[in-house]
């Protein structure tokens, strides 16, 4: 085969390898309460379970079911009731910018809508079309002409496009009010909702599995959540009382920032000695991960386990793939690095938009381990 097309074939095969692991999840088989197994995953893993998205929660229940927990009613995970119930968007971000109308927001409706420009709250399981943020750095909007309730608006937006639309200022409300308007629709969905509900990390993932019904605080004492085994909902959340023992569900967290300043070769066997390895980032799922923990370093970039492979010019993973997800800040990663001079290695910007820059490697930086293999 001709060699070029050799290479490009390769080069979609190495890029269609996508994250599989997302949170490192142990099934503990001992029936505890939920407060019991609180303690005993913080004890030995980092917390009770925190699942962020669909996959996440697919992955957790493949393994309950592989983990023969026997014939009980529930499974415990870390999302509990608390005091706050405050309006946050569907994308974890606290809801800052505000844009009420008259009089609102009353009543116990925990989901809102758009109309005339400004929010209503409105009942969750009202049918609405709605509108999805598209992508990240550029705020394009797509209008969805389907009616549907809240959750499966925003399970749409998340499974085609990112997640439903947050506004966080006067611009942004006018755009979608200007969709709104193109579309002759008086009334959607966007992506503000509250409930109570809140992961035992203080992770704010706004992913929720409830069965139909539920959370329903039937009694007033239901107040922890459990993953239901019963035939006709495996799978799905129920709001149960802490009380009850059941299994549980653990998670590891698969990222950690060591904030000591060290050069790459020394921050590579760090990793090496103590965790598994300098962190590979394949996909904007783990870039998110690398994201949530670069903020709290000390220096101003942090180590990522990406070289520059000087003979052939290529930037690669440690894990051995070829830079196929790309984050790179303007001007570095792409053009040719000088070989002779010092090698270069790959670090991520801790502040700003946490792009990823090359360096010198005898820079002193904070760095991150992975704990999987
Ligand atoms: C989660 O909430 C905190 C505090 O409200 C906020 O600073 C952070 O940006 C949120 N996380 C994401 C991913 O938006
Ligand atoms: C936003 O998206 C449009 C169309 O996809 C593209 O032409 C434009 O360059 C993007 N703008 C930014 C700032 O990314
Ligand atoms: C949408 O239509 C209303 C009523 O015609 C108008 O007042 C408003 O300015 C329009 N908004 C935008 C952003 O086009
Ligand atoms: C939305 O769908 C309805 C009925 O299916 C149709 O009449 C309407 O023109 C559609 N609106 C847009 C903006 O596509
Ligand atoms: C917009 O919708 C209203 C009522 O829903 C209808 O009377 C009007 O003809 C529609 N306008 C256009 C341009 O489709
Ligand atoms: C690492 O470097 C940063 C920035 O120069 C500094 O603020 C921090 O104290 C250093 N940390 C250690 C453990 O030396
Ligand atoms: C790499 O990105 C950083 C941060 O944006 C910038 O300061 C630097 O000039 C870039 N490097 C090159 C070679 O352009």
């Amino acid at each position: 085969m001709d060699q070029t097309v050799y290479f490009i074939l390769l080069l979609i095969a190495l890029c269609s390898i996508s994250e599989c692991v997302q949170h490192q999840y142990y099934v503990v088989n001992e029936q505890k309460t939920w407060y019991e197994a609180q303690r005993y995953c913080r004890e030995n893993y980092t917390d009770l379970a925190t699942i962020d998205n669909m996959n996440d929660k697919n992955d957790m229940n493949e393994l309950i079911k592989s983990a023969n927990v026997g014939v009980v009613e529930f499974v415990w995970i870390g999302l509990q009731r608390s005091v706050h119930n405050k309006w946050q968007w569907s994308s974890g971000e606290p809801a800052l910018y505000l844009k009420w109308a008259t009089g609102q927001p009353g009543g116990s409706n925990e989901c809102a809508m758009m109309r005339n420009g400004r929010w209503e709250t409105q009942s969750c399981g009202k049918s609405l079309t709605f509108i999805c943020s598209s992508s990240k750095a550029n705020t394009s909007l797509v209008f969805v002409n389907q009616t549907t309730n809240w959750r499966s608006a925003q399970s749409h937006c998340r499974q085609y496009h990112i997640d439903l639309v947050r506004v966080r200022n006067q611009n942004e409300n006018q755009e979608v009010e200007k969709i709104m308007n193109d579309s002759n629709i008086s009334e959607v969905w966007i992506g503000l909702f509250r409930d109570p509900w809140q992961w035992s990390d203080q992770s704010n993932s706004s992913f929720r599995y409830w069965n139909t019904g539920e959370p329903n605080n039937a009694g007033g004492i239901q107040d922890r959540t459990g993953v239901s085994q019963q035939y006709g909902s495996v799978g799905r959340w129920h709001d149960i009382s802490g009380k009850g023992q059941f299994p549980f569900v653990c998670h590891e967290d698969k990222l950690i920032l060591i904030k000591e300043n060290l050069t790459w070769s020394e921050a590579l066997r760090y990793c090496r000695q103590n965790h598994v390895d300098l962190v590979s980032v394949h996909s904007e799922e783990m870039q998110r991960r690398v994201t949530n923990v670069v903020k709290r370093a000390s220096t101003a970039a942090v180590w990522l386990g990406l070289h520059n492979y000087c003979l052939m010019n290529m930037w690669l993973w440690l894990s051995g793939e070829i830079v196929c997800y790309q984050n790179w800040a303007p001007g570095n990663g792409t053009t040719p690095e000088n070989c002779r001079l010092e090698k270069k290695k790959g670090a991520v910007q801790s502040g700003g938009d946490q792009r990823w820059i090359s360096l010198p490697e005898s820079h002193k930086l904070n760095f991150i381990c992975r704990n999987y293999e």
